[in-house]
């Protein structure tokens, strides 16, 4: 089917996509160039946003991980990658480093690791929330029980991030082993939001097993859940993972997903993510013009940045690292935008404030 302007116009006015519609916006065949969608998701960023990008300061805590899922290079079954933990010194420290930069979000971000208690979790929230009374603290630390996520919003957290990877059970069946359970993993979001967080869900693009119906699940699951953060990128192959052979998720039906989501949920936060930086030289850019308004420069200590991978070649070096914020600075002032020293809260109307 042909892609017309006006279904742009159409999906952004009713905010809601049909099957039929999104299979014409990721028909890139037929449909080579849909400037417009880009053109209206940016115009709708600006109205909401301005032109300014929000950046986080990712501090990736431990990359040991209980879990196994097949596609993550951290997945517990890899024994070729160096496992580390900060301490939380470490984690003060890049505090500090991010706040002298001028970030005023840090996101932890880590496996599923026992050894962080939540004690110890809240801890490190505590202390930070102590030092940094200026700044949001969103965590991304996986599947807990929803007693555990209370107490870390207690402990000060404001934000956290838990993909859904998936709103389709039969393909998160594919993703993941057995132990893994979808519908936890739901109510999981559905506990976040309840508690106050402004809470981010997300998934890849071009993982094993997508289809164009289980990315219009993922939309209608959004659409639903009204998530104050969606966090997507290509599905990229770890080597030492069982989807190593797979191919990687395409820039443009990311981009294109990036605009859709945005035109349906105009007051999201959308990251412009590692990923896609990672596939492509001006991925992050691609994602700022395609309607993404987020970046998250790494903040973690240099020698642990190569061993949290994830996927294989992920970007870690330049823009990528916090040192490298001047630069990510030009260059999204070439595309017209400004980065900006702000915690970068969600400004819908759905927010709890605190
Ligand atoms: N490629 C791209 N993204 C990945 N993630 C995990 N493994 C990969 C991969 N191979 C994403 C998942 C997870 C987030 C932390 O990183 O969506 O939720």
């Amino acid at each position: 089917m042909k892609y017309y302007p006006e279904l742009v116009d159409e999906i952004a006015f009713k905010r809601d996509i049909t099957v039929e519609q999104l299979c014409v916006f990721l028909d890139v065949e037929t449909n080579p160039d849909v400037s417009y969608l880009h053109e209206k998701a940016r115009g709708t960023t600006k109205r909401v946003y301005g032109n300014g990008i929000y950046i986080r300061g990712l501090i990736e805590l431990t990359n040991y991980c209980k879990n196994n899922c097949y596609y993550c290079g951290i997945r517990c079954e890899n024994r070729e990658i160096q496992r580390y933990r900060l301490t939380k010194d470490q984690v003060m420290q890049c505090c500090e480093e991010g706040h002298r930069l001028g970030f005023r979000t840090f996101v932890l971000q880590g496996g599923e690791d026992p050894y962080f208690t939540d004690e110890k979790i809240c801890e490190i929230v505590r202390d930070i929330r102590r030092q940094y009374p200026d700044c949001a603290i969103t965590l991304s630390l996986g599947e807990k029980e929803k007693e555990s996520y209370q107490r870390y919003y207690d402990a000060g957290a404001n934000r956290y991030l838990l993909r859904h990877e998936t709103a389709d059970e039969t393909h998160y069946r594919k993703l993941h082993p057995p132990q893994m359970d979808f519908h936890h993993r739901i109510r999981c979001l559905r506990d976040l939001k309840q508690i106050g967080y402004q809470t981010g869900c997300g998934m890849m693009v071009g993982s094993p097993g997508q289809t164009v119906r289980t990315i219009w699940n993922d939309l209608q699951f959004i659409l639903e859940l009204q998530p104050q953060m969606v966090g997507i990128g290509p599905f990229i192959p770890q080597h030492a993972t069982p989807f190593a052979k797979e191919t990687s998720g395409s820039l443009e039906w990311t981009l294109r997903l990036l605009s859709i989501i945005r035109l349906l949920h105009p007051s999201v936060l959308l990251p412009s993510t590692t990923a896609l930086g990672t596939i492509h030289p001006k991925g992050r850019e691609l994602g700022i013009l395609s309607g993404g308004n987020v970046v998250m420069p790494n903040l973690s200590p240099r020698d642990v940045r190569d061993k949290y991978l994830l996927y294989d070649h992920k970007a870690n070096t330049g823009e990528e690292a916090a040192e490298g914020l001047e630069r990510l600075r030009e260059r999204m002032q070439v595309i017209g935008y400004e980065i900006l020293i702000d915690r970068g809260d969600f400004k819908g109307q759905i927010q709890e404030e605190r």
